[in-house]
């Protein structure tokens, strides 16, 4: 694509425009991003994508292959350096610290304690030639957690929790199947109570069986948890099992957003109508 392509403004349609708090709700967004924008050189990543995700909740991102899901999310993350932009947590000291501008060893706080990521990958959020409870032991080690015996506590609690079986504890990620690597991610991501998940394309790769099993797991534990959530997917049906509101985003820019049953019944961006069209088959 032309940088002169990537560029060129593409209309947006809101059918919800912001986040419905409670009026009574003194508690701030877990996750508000204005403007983020992200440049490969020339190439267009994402640009002014803006949303909110309120504590506990979780918000889709779909798109196709090549829409900026990822670039967005990895800004957020700090794995990208975003181009320009402001992200805040609600979670972080005054509540307004913009993560963007901290410097790199806040920011890996932030990371370890407050944004956990499940990748679609497990080698980027695992190491694999690490046991499973080691994985999970590292996270709450960076964290601050020191007690060996309380440590090996959580993580077997956790691998319980996503159905990973106790007697694979100590066996190097790498002898795991797919479907088992996404469920220590999950693990591990959920380990210190983040208030924050992020996921991208957590199930993508994995055979159906298996990520509907993955995704019930998922769905199940961000009830649970009351984490907040950010869920990136190129899958409608993904989207539609976890989230209750998303964004749809093209060519890197957020086209639509409102709630997903909504936006499926009736998307009004023809981008939006075309992905919906092509879901329903
Ligand atoms: N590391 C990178 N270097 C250069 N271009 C990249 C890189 N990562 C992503 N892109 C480009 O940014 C655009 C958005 O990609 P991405 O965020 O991965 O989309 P999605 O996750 O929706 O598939 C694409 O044009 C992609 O080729
Ligand atoms: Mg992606």
């Amino acid at each position: 694509m032309s940088p002169s392509a990537a560029t060129a403004p593409i209309p947006t349609t809101t059918t919800t425009s912001t986040v419905d708090y409670p009026p009574s709700s003194p508690r701030p967004p877990a996750l508000t991003v204005r403007q983020l924008s992200k440049y490969y050189g020339p190439i267009l990543g994402c640009r002014d994508v803006e949303f909110e995700v309120a504590p506990g909740e979780a918000l889709g991102i779909i798109g196709e292959s090549g829409s900026g899901k990822s670039t967005a999310m990895r800004c957020i993350a700090g794995d990208h350096d975003a181009t320009s932009g402001r992200i805040t947590m609600g979670t972080v000291g005054d509540g307004h610290t913009d993560i963007l501008t901290m410097s790199p060893s806040d920011r890996r706080a932030l990371r370890v304690k407050d944004i956990a990521v499940v990748y679609q990958d497990p080698s980027e959020g695992l190491d694999l030639g690490v046991s499973a409870g080691g994985n999970i032991a590292d996270r709450l080690t960076a964290a601050g957690w020191r007690n060996f015996g309380r440590i090996r506590e959580r993580a077997a609690e956790l691998l319980e929790r996503t159905e990973v079986p106790l007697d694979r504890m100590d066996d190097p990620v790498r002898t795991f199947s797919g479907g088992m690597r996404q469920r220590v991610q999950l693990a591990k991501a959920l380990a210190n109570r983040p208030p924050l998940l992020l996921l991208d394309e957590p199930t993508t790769g994995l055979d159906a069986s298996v990520a509907a099993g993955v995704l019930d797991l998922i769905r199940d534990l961000l009830e649970e948890t009351g984490v907040g959530a950010v869920v990136v997917s190129h899958d409608f049906k993904v989207i539609e099992m976890l989230t209750r509101r998303c964004l749809v985003m093209h060519q890197g820019h957020v086209v639509e957003q409102g709630l997903t049953d909504q936006l499926l019944e009736d998307p009004q961006h023809p981008y939006s109508q075309r992905l919906v069209g092509a879901a329903r088959g």
